[in-house]
């Protein structure tokens, strides 16, 4: 813990009153926790003396526009400072237009509480676009570290890059965090991370680390499991560094949940309530914009869209909350399994985004002007399914699971005849370079879209056999490899994009060094990749 010296925080009127709008328009923000510009810097200073650092957790930044970012924390308060547990705790936010934090530029004061696990949310509003900043919180005598931020770029500006650190499924138990490690110390525009941010269960048969407490089901649970996992240093080092883009998967919750479906056959009433207590927990450990919804717990809107100046749209999905239940399941225990002869995969009436997303991501995705159209989702697209003697097996969680949501997806960009369409995703625990057609696999039918999925940070891949199988099964798949950890650098330039799949032998090490596994070019105007 660092102990604050007085710093200057200069304000102006005009700038309170751009803050007090702001707020105004901040729905997702309780009364008790809105922001108020400080009026001056003797405030700042004002607060509790800490006996021990509540910063422990890290700081973040995360869903960046032209002109705001948001800036996150969570007070931890230990024994040592428990008199602060039921109190309405003063938190200040500084930002700075430089690394050495002599330029300031704004600064918040916000109150948290036990309500919301002290967690600390800033929309810092008012930034210039396509810019660089420095923030940190101040809670009366602690300091958190520094942590970078940027905003993105004016939605009309030139841009001539976007590097992106795609990443997904770590696994605390199954292996180190050397691709966070990695990611922290390398130049970057966003980290771009596609879900299975924490796992609600274990594998005894790998360990390298272990969770505290059991399974989580209530709130106090999730809340624990988050923080174990910010505990990481590679992690935090890595929040701390750049601005993140986010959505998840389903280890935010349970494995293989469906909308208000559990592989249990849970009563939905009370799955939901489960849900919204992940939910809660979730959004009190990230950098997002919104909380769960006030009136109905259970949701919370993660799905989002941004643009890269004119280089780049990028949508972030949520292919979870509100999706169809999973294809004929096996009526002893619900979630994805593998299947042949399901009847109702034909079923157009199905969906992985649930309606309105789609139609919100099929707007969006016909009147985008940006070059590159990159659609961030949760799992991989492109088919993954064996041919066998009986027929061809199906995996029911994935998109193959749902089969018409995808052909209405490709369908979409080839009438609209999009260029540029670039599916990125998660997991799998393998990395993947895949050609994206209407009809998967069909030479006759066009490739409108290109893939690029992420391998895991930490958590197992499958075997190579099985692997091996689906490679010989599925032409569209140029490259398939579940043995190594790791995460997949993108560099989007107006004429291309180079994607490099950077990662270790499994497991993840705590001093292991990534090296590159391949490397795929994408083309501007080609839809498809080339190994280079
Ligand atoms: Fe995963």
């Amino acid at each position: 813990m660092r102990f604050s010296s007085d710093t200057p925080l200069p304000q102006t009127r005009r700038a309170w009153n751009r803050a007090a709008l702001a707020l105004a328009l901040s729905p997702w923000l309780s009364p008790g926790a809105q922001a108020q510009v400080l009026s001056s810097s003797a405030e700042a200073a004002k607060g509790p003396r800490w006996q021990s650092n509540p910063f422990s957790l890290g700081i973040a930044s995360g869903q960046p526009q032209p002109g705001s970012v948001v800036l996150w924390t969570r007070l931890v308060i230990t024994e040592a400072d428990a008199a602060l547990k039921a109190q309405t705790i003063s938190v200040v936010c500084e930002v700075f237009a430089d690394a050495a934090l002599r330029q300031p530029v704004r600064q918040w004061r916000v109150q948290t509480d036990a309500g919301r696990a002290h967690s600390v949310h800033v929309m810092a509003q008012g930034l210039q676009p396509g810019r660089h900043y420095w923030y940190r919180f101040v809670c009366g005598n602690a300091i958190s570290p520094v942590g970078h931020a940027r905003t993105s770029p004016g939605v009309n500006d030139a841009v001539d890059r976007l590097r992106i650190a795609l990443a997904s499924c770590q696994h605390y138990e199954q292996g180190f965090y050397v691709a966070h490690r990695e990611m922290a110390q390398r130049e970057l525009d966003l980290v771009l991370f596609v879900g299975d941010y924490i796992y609600e269960s274990s594998n005894p048969q790998y360990m390298l680390r272990k969770h505290q407490g059991g399974v989580p089901k209530q709130l106090d649970e999730y809340r624990d499991r988050h923080a174990q996992y910010k505990t990481d240093a590679d992690l935090q080092a890595c929040h701390a560094a750049h601005t993140w883009a986010m959505t998840w998967d389903d280890h935010e919750v349970v494995n293989d949940y469906a909308n208000d479906l559990d592989r249990d056959y849970t009563d939905a009433q009370v799955f939901l309530r489960r849900r919204a207590a992940a939910y809660q927990a979730y959004f009190e450990h990230m950098p997002v914009r919104l909380g769960p919804d006030p009136a109905n717990g259970s949701q919370m809107r993660i799905h989002d869209r941004m643009a890269w100046g004119r280089l780049a749209d990028l949508w972030t999905l949520d292919c979870r909350q509100y999706r169809d239940h999973q294809a004929c399941p096996d009526p002893n225990r619900g979630g994805g399994r593998v299947v042949m002869g399901c009847e109702a995969l034909a079923d157009s009436s199905r969906t992985m985004l649930g309606l309105a997303q789609e139609q919100w991501l099929t707007d969006g995705l016909t009147s985008s002007t940006k070059r590159w159209k990159l659609v961030a989702q949760a799992t991989q697209m492109s088919p993954s399914g064996i041919n066998t003697p009986l027929g061809r097996s199906t995996y029911t969680d994935a998109w193959d699971g749902y089969p018409q949501a995808r052909a209405r997806f490709l369908n979409t960009v080839a009438q609209a005849r999009l260029q540029n369409v670039v599916v990125l995703g998660g997991d799998v625990h393998m990395n993947v370079a895949a050609k994206l057609r209407v009809q998967p696999n069909d030479e006759n039918s066009a490739v409108v879209a290109s893939e690029l999925v992420t391998t895991s940070i930490t958590s197992r891949g499958m075997p190579e056999k099985l692997l091996g199988q689906i490679r010989d099964s599925n032409p569209d798949i140029l490259h398939a490899r579940a043995d190594e950890r790791g995460y997949t650098f993108i560099e989007v330039k107006p004429d291309g994009i180079s994607a490099t799949f950077r990662s270790t032998p499994n497991p993840a090490q705590a001093d292991a060094v990534l090296k590159t596994q391949a490397q795929f070019q994408i083309q501007s105007g080609i839809a498809g990749l080339t190994p280079s």
